[in-house]
């Protein structure tokens, strides 16, 4: 798998389907402070009575996570499938962990995983996390949302692996530090897949060095660009280190999210 993974020839797809295990995962990054980023959340999947990291996500309402549409899994594994919060090592004992079950995935019906148009996904929580200081919202971009001018720091978080060669998820919350890339150059600099256009509704970001990137278990967790949340972790390449491509948290997605959650909220108010 990994091998393939080197290859050019590899299919996209193969590595887009796989959210969690070998793709968008921080490289040359450094651990965050714990807790420094109290609404990271870390969408997890149940295998075989183990819970494995599958995505990233952002606390953005007590019982709302916004993540990407490729991150989604199907019923039967949503049933036992969760939403850990309040964690900065995903496997040690920490009292600020708060697990919450999925009540609902509400990915974006307009969503293509060949174009990535609309790689964005809620998550309803089956009850509501209780905000103190390790967990905590991370506020939408208010008003009216203009684009990021290319050369814009932003950070990537996740709990992805932290060196190219190893397969394992890292276990303590990760961060890169990235820079906003003009479209078009993404565009060719995208070499496993030429054709992939970069549209307005996306944002892609990179390392300047090239060293760094945020990859397959980062997939779904935020792009914080001048301190506000920006974009979602979209589609990276593993090791070919290229700039990613996030989904730009747009005007006509704040539009998509308010109106989803009114849609839930409604039918069950009746
Ligand atoms: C929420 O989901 C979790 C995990 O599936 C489950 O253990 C818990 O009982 C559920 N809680 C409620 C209030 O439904
Ligand atoms: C990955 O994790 C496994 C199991 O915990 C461990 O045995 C292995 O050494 C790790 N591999 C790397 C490259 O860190």
């Amino acid at each position: 798998m990994k091998l393939l993974q080197n290859s050019l020839l590899v299919s996209f797809i193969a590595i887009f389907l796989t959210p969690a295990y070998n793709g968008e995962e921080i490289i040359g990054g450094h651990a965050v402070k714990p807790h420094s980023r109290p609404y990271m959340g870390s969408f997890q999947r149940d295998f075989k009575k183990k819970y494995i990291h599958h995505c990233g996500g952002a606390l953005i309402k007590e019982n709302w996570v916004l993540t990407a549409a490729h991150c989604k899994i199907n019923i039967e594994e949503l049933k036992s499938a969760r939403v850990l919060l309040g964690a900065h090592s995903l496997t040690k004992e920490e009292k600020s962990k708060q697990s919450l079950g999925i009540e609902k995935q509400i990915p974006h019906p307009n969503f293509n995983s060949k174009t990535l148009i609309n790689d964005i996904m809620l998550l309803k929580l089956n009850k509501s996390a209780k905000i103190n200081k390790y967990v905590n919202l991370l506020k939408l971009p208010q008003g009216k949302v203009k684009d990021e001018k290319p050369r814009t720091r932003c950070t990537v978080a996740g709990w992805g692996i932290t060196n190219a060669k190893s397969e394992n998820a890292s276990d303590t919350l990760q961060e890169v530090i990235l820079e906003v890339m003009d479209r078009k150059l993404c565009e060719f600099s995208q070499c496993s897949k030429p054709t992939l256009e970069v549209t307005k509704d996306m944002i892609c970001a990179g390392d300047p060095k090239g060293k760094k990137d945020a990859s397959r278990g980062d997939s779904g967790g935020p792009l914080i660009c001048k301190k506000k949340y920006t974009g979602i972790v979209s589609y990276g390449n593993n090791k070919i280190i290229k700039p990613g491509i996030y989904t730009f948290l747009s005007n006509k997605y704040l539009a998509w999210i308010k109106k989803s959650i009114g849609a839930v909220l409604t039918k069950e108010r009746y």
